[in-house]
């Protein structure tokens, strides 16, 4: 990945991949879709537990209508013991792709540190990111078939970390909401990865880099295929956190609401 060739418009920068990475992707997100296949029973003797694992979601807990599995880079090793045991190829061939995908995203982090540090003339984001490795998350996520084309199946929201990394999604339907307060959709390539800046990002940047707010909305073929994507979550070490606990969840903000905030006014949102 060349820096140069990165682009950046409104806060969502888009990123050729690396074809070591966009192999490990795609090997990391067909994986997934098999994994998906597994019967419900199956899949739940993987249950989330502490950022770790696989949820199904479904009209019962009122909630989007998903299943997802979430792997800390720090879990990976545990988590495969783990699978080996339980005799399931699906599972075990699952985190031994997400093994090989976590092994290619330390230079694309890096590079991408090194680029914001550069452009907004900001120090100390590399050595945050980088430092946090252990901690930083895959999201498997497949939405089911059903949303009616044009509806959102994620409301608007921007990320509480450092960044994230949009790193497959299966259809398009990824819109972010730019400064001007308009949804602009984002195209889905299979040869590049899209990433939008989080909270701590603005946090750590005193607000030189706005936290991106972004959605997605249903299309004619996740309403009748459903969604796959795969998202990598990259937090901040030593970098306070949105205190969601006093402040809500994020999707019950006003869309872009942080776009415009004195820094003064947006540090109040991070607990200490
Ligand atoms: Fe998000």
């Amino acid at each position: 990945m060349e820096t140069s060739s990165l682009s950046i418009t409104d806060g969502a920068t888009t990123i050729p991949y690396n074809p070591n990475l966009e192999l490990a992707v795609s090997e990391a997100e067909q994986s997934w879709r098999s994994f998906c296949n597994l019967t419900l029973e199956q899949k739940k003797g993987f249950p989330y537990i502490e950022n770790v694992g696989y949820e199904h979601k479904d009209e019962s807990n009122g909630s989007d209508l998903k299943e997802n599995f979430h792997v800390t880079i720090g879990a990976l090793r545990r988590l495969a013991r783990e699978m080996a045991k339980t005799n399931c190829p699906e599972a075990t061939k699952f985190i031994a792709s997400v093994t090989a995908l976590a092994e290619f995203m330390e230079e694309a982090v890096r590079e991408y540190c090194e680029f914001l540090e550069k452009k907004y003339e900001i120090t100390g984001i590399a050595d945050r990111i980088l430092r946090n490795k252990g901690g930083w998350t895959f999201r498997f996520l497949h939405y089911f078939p059903g949303t009616t084309s044009g509806k959102e199946i994620a409301a608007p929201h921007a990320d509480k970390g450092g960044f994230t990394f949009h790193l497959r999604e299966s259809t398009g339907g990824i819109q972010y909401l730019n400064p001007d307060k308009s949804w602009e959709s984002i195209a889905v390539l299979e040869d590049e990865t899209v990433l939008f800046s989080g909270m701590q990002m603005q946090f750590a940047s005193a607000g030189k880099v706005i936290a991106l707010c972004h959605r997605v909305v249903a299309n004619e073929i996740s309403e009748a295929e459903g969604r796959f994507s795969v998202v990598c979550f990259v937090d901040m070490a030593n970098t306070p956190s949105y205190d969601k606990k006093t402040h809500g969840r994020m999707q019950d903000h006003e869309p872009g609401f942080n776009y415009e905030m004195s820094f003064e006014e947006f540090s109040k949102l991070f607990a200490k």
